[in-house]
């Protein structure tokens, strides 16, 4: 496929439009698969699923079985999960606690570091095989910021604070919310497939503007509940704070909004009830003797959903959600979402955080299915792309200054930086 731009960008005449073959082309996905998730850091797991030496999680990132693990010495390794010998998966649970994994195949068996430390009739092999050259392989780089971690193919990619750029100050606001800086994953997870193109869902994410329309019911609901959801007078705004996309660097942005709909660290709203009030009120003491009242008030009373390209997303709100997603064909892909709360966290908090992970966020939830229906329906118009080719993304454009989340500045620097690493012609 020669170089090419799948966007026009014409700042003159304020107009962004996407070639809606960019969701649909089978070549397109080949081409991102080695140029996006190739070379860009892809979210692999948060030190808290790993609280042991031997700890380890098996899952698929970026496309590839890995296992995420703990050696006996407590160091943090991200593994492919394919054997040295034949290639077989190797580890075929998801969790657990274990000092080895054997492959079903032959017996091979790798230490939780990699190392291999068992083959079976060792002695057919010729005098020259070497063990320490048969460890499982990994990938190029694999670094943390703050506990979450990162795998790249690419060894020469910049190392991943660098890469995170802007998008570590709103990592570092989600976990302030914790005492102690400790933000852990909750046990349980929730999957899904959505039958749609995996960009559709990072544009999803920040997409405030299809609030109002897609999410009547929930506003609805949330009125009845007592809270006011009706837009102030002001210019643009369709939900009833205001709410701005604030870009970050190397593609990644946030949303960044006034919270009306209630936090757990440490916003109350009528649904939570008056008898939580007292605990959300201490739990708002406690941020603001640790961190003053301007950041206490930055980290309880504004919520944000944070992209950090490529496919990792962080819905700071009613809940934290860890979420990302991973094309298992043009037209489908597949979800993964942990919650995260503060380590610390009591025990009633903790219940109304992980009810608005599950009742907004989760998919059965307010909020997935009917966003889920709406990128499905996308897709299938999408059918059409060759006779009505480009997706009109100008919303908002040539606005100076600050830019609202209701428009679409966020979504065109996700494409800008998309359309850069395919390799467009500057
Ligand atoms: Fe794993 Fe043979 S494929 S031991
Ligand atoms: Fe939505």
């Amino acid at each position: 496929m020669s170089a090419r731009s799948y966007i026009i960008d014409d700042r003159e005449k304020k107009t962004f439009l996407l070639d809606r073959e960019v969701l649909v082309s089978e070549d397109i996905l080949r081409k991102e698969m080695a140029r996006i998730f190739g070379h860009c850091w892809i979210y692999v797991g948060h030190a808290s699923e790993l609280k042991k030496p031997g700890d380890f999680r098996s899952r698929k990132v970026a496309g590839r079985p890995v296992i995420f693990c703990r050696d006996q010495q407590g160091a943090f390794h991200c593994l492919f999960n394919t054997c040295r010998h034949r290639g077989a998966i190797v580890c075929t649970e998801r969790e657990g606690n274990r000092r080895r994994f054997q492959c079903i195949y032959h017996g091979w068996t790798y230490g939780n570091d990699g190392r291999l430390v068992g083959v079976p009739g060792v002695d057919a092999y010729a005098e020259g095989f070497d063990k320490s050259g048969h460890g499982l392989r990994r990938p190029a780089r694999f670094e943390d910021y703050r506990g979450f971690w990162f795998m790249c193919l690419d060894g020469r990619a910049p190392p991943l604070a660098d890469y995170l750029a802007g998008a570590k100050d709103y990592i570092d606001l989600v976990l302030d919310q914790s005492p102690s800086g400790r933000m852990e994953i909750i046990t349980g997870v929730q999957e899904y497939d959505v039958a749609a193109n995996w960009k559709l869902m990072v544009e999803n994410s920040v997409d405030d503007y299809h609030l109002p329309s897609t999410h009547s019911t929930w506003l609805n609901f949330m009125a009845n509940s007592g809270v006011k959801i009706e837009p102030p007078k002001e210019e643009g705004l369709v939900l009833p704070t205001k709410g701005l996309a604030v870009e970050l660097g190397n593609g990644h942005f946030t949303t960044d909004n006034v919270n009306f709909r209630g936090r757990p660290v440490a916003k109350w709203i009528p649904l939570y009830g008056e008898a939580a009030k007292p605990e959300i009120e201490e739990i708002r003491r406690e941020l603001v003797a640790r961190l003053g009242p301007e950041r206490a008030s930055r980290v309880a009373d504004t919520n944000r959903n944070l992209v950090i390209f490529p496919n990792l997303v962080i819905n700071d709100g009613s809940s934290v959600t860890v979420r990302t997603f991973y094309p298992e064909g043009v037209g489908k892909m597949h979800v993964t979402a942990w919650a995260l709360g503060p380590a610390e966290e009591g025990e009633n908090a903790r219940a109304r955080r992980l009810d608005a992970f599950l009742t907004f966020y989760g998919p059965g939830g307010f909020a997935t299915p009917d966003d889920v229906e709406a990128l499905e329906l996308v897709q299938q118009g999408l059918a059409n792309w060759s006779d009505d080719r480009w997706s009109e993304m100008s919303r908002g454009m040539g606005k100076e200054g600050e830019q609202l989340n209701s428009d679409e500045h966020h979504l065109r620097i996700f494409w800008r930086r998309w359309n850069e690493l395919m390799g467009a012609p500057a």
